[in-house]
């Protein structure tokens, strides 16, 4: 019998490894890789990974259109199986349509102003206090040290318990063995792998949650949990105490890994680039003594201006994956109902169609007479867009904001050491040597 005709034979694609398709390429060097397709093909492309073709597009257009989704064709449920189905089954990107949206709703009360200001009283001080134990005058891994602070800020911030109890680093070392689970390639839970302590660290955290929940819901506690727990959207609708569970248990997931990772790029190019350095510093001491205080965020506009650049230049999530579940055409190009796709917004970040000299990491292209970023709706979009968009966005520019005036308060960052790092673009943006830095008290 012969073999079913491939209906995406018009699509492009680069060579192929027998059994593993592009597994490899895209784990090795996933920008360079990218890179080199869309010289040799364009917009559009597929690779294949996991046994399955995905098809990549590159440009703002494409990225608008996929998550946009007027057409009311792509499921982020599907494009987010692969790693989130077994682990995270609740989360908000494992809803689409209606369901998603009520959901969203309920847990955009918990992302709303006063909330925010309520996690920013709990996470600016923790910042500060996490901060003294960091070694000053020694090179020191970067990554590491940032992962483990915002994992400890989280036991704080996220679910209103001490950072330093064994509670707190029994709990975070579950969320550690979780998060790895998520991003191994074994995703069965096979005696001895990471994804079997990964499910059973799932268990812990849930039923750990559960108890929680009970605890929360009659308090009138500023942490995350505590707020979700109260949420509800304008028709009063709330969650059930396993909802809560889940979405909280994804939450940390989305929360974690991104901001560490932008709190990376922003380090290194702290580092680097030390006029910027200065200009930030300046900018802090302008804020003047005392508390982190919810008025301050809107006076860092070139912390901003950085932030941006890092998520630009380095994104954390490095493209947002849907499934088709229509047929669809695409600039005359049919693609099947079923098919994996991805907006690659690392391509569309780094394209010189929407970002002048778009390799250079340059702040600048985002001040008000540059304002690179409006060259078209999606030409920045590290957080994503359209229903799915990041709810956590205002939060991590919180988080980020009150690091940097931590930091760069009491200290100056120096490279510690000559080589440029090499960065791994997936799952999450992270430099292969940690980033080597050097932290000396301001004088
Ligand atoms: C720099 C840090 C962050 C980056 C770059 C980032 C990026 C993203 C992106 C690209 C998406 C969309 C994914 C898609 O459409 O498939 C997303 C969704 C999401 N993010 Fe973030 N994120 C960050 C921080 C956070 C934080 C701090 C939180 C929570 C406190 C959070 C919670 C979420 C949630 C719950 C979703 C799913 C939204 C939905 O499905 O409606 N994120 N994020």
């Amino acid at each position: 019998m012969a073999a079913p005709a491939d209906p995406l034979a018009h699509i492009p694609h680069p060579p192929q490894t027998p059994l593993i398709g592009n597994t490899l390429d895209v784990v090795r060097d996933f920008y360079g890789f990218s890179s080199r397709n869309k010289a040799a093909f364009g917009e559009v492309y597929r690779i294949r990974m996991m046994g399955r073709w995905r098809v990549a597009f590159t440009s703002a257009d494409a990225a608008e259109y996929i998550m946009m989704d007027p057409d009311k064709l792509f499921s982020s449920k599907g494009g987010w199986a692969d790693s989130l189905a077994k682990l995270f089954p609740g989360g908000l990107l494992m809803h689409d349509g209606e369901e998603h949206r009520v959901n969203r709703r309920i847990m955009q009360a918990a992302f709303r102003k006063p909330a925010l200001d309520s996690y920013l009283t709990l996470m600016a001080p923790e910042i500060e206090r996490l901060l003294q134990d960091w070694p000053t005058g020694k090179t020191f891994a970067f990554y590491p040290a940032i992962k483990a602070l915002t994992l400890r800020l989280g036991a704080h911030v996220f679910m209103g318990l001490p950072a330093d109890t064994p509670e707190a680093d029994r709990l975070n070392q579950a969320f550690i063995d979780e998060l790895a689970a998520a991003v191994t390639v074994v995703r069965k839970p096979l005696p001895f792998t990471l994804f079997r302590r990964g499910m059973k660290a799932r268990e812990t955290l849930i039923a750990r949650f559960h108890d929680l929940v009970e605890e929360r819901r009659h308090s009138d506690g500023a942490d995350f949990l505590s707020q979700m727990c109260r949420a509800t959207d304008e028709d009063g609708r709330h969650w059930t105490d396993s909802e809560i569970a889940e979405h909280f248990n994804f939450l940390v997931l989305a929360a974690h890994d991104t901001t560490a990772s932008a709190l990376t790029t922003m380090t290194w190019a702290l580092s680097e680039y030390p006029d910027w350095q200065d200009r930030l510093r300046d900018e802090v001491d302008a804020l003047g003594p005392g508390p982190f205080t919810p008025d301050m965020p809107d006076r860092m506009p070139l912390t901003d201006m950085m932030f941006r650049e890092a998520l630009r230049f380095m994104p954390p999530v490095p493209l947002v994956p849907r499934v088709a579940l229509r047929d669809f055409e695409w600039k005359g190009m049919r693609i099947p109902a079923g098919t994996p796709v991805s907006a690659n917004i690392t391509m569309v970040m780094r394209s010189a169609d929407y970002f002048t000299d778009p390799d250079r990491f340059d702040p600048e292209r985002f001040s008000d007479n540059r304002a690179e970023d409006r060259s078209h709706r999606f030409a920045w979009a590290p957080f994503g867009g359209g229903a799915h968009k990041c709810i956590g966005l205002h939060f991590a520019t919180l988080q980020v904001k009150a690091f940097t005036r931590s930091l760069l308060s009491r200290h100056s960052i120096a490279r510690g050491g000559t080589d440029a790092p090499e960065w791994q673009r997936v799952p999450t943006a992270r430099p292969k040597n940690g980033l080597p830095v050097r932290l000396d008290p301001r004088a």
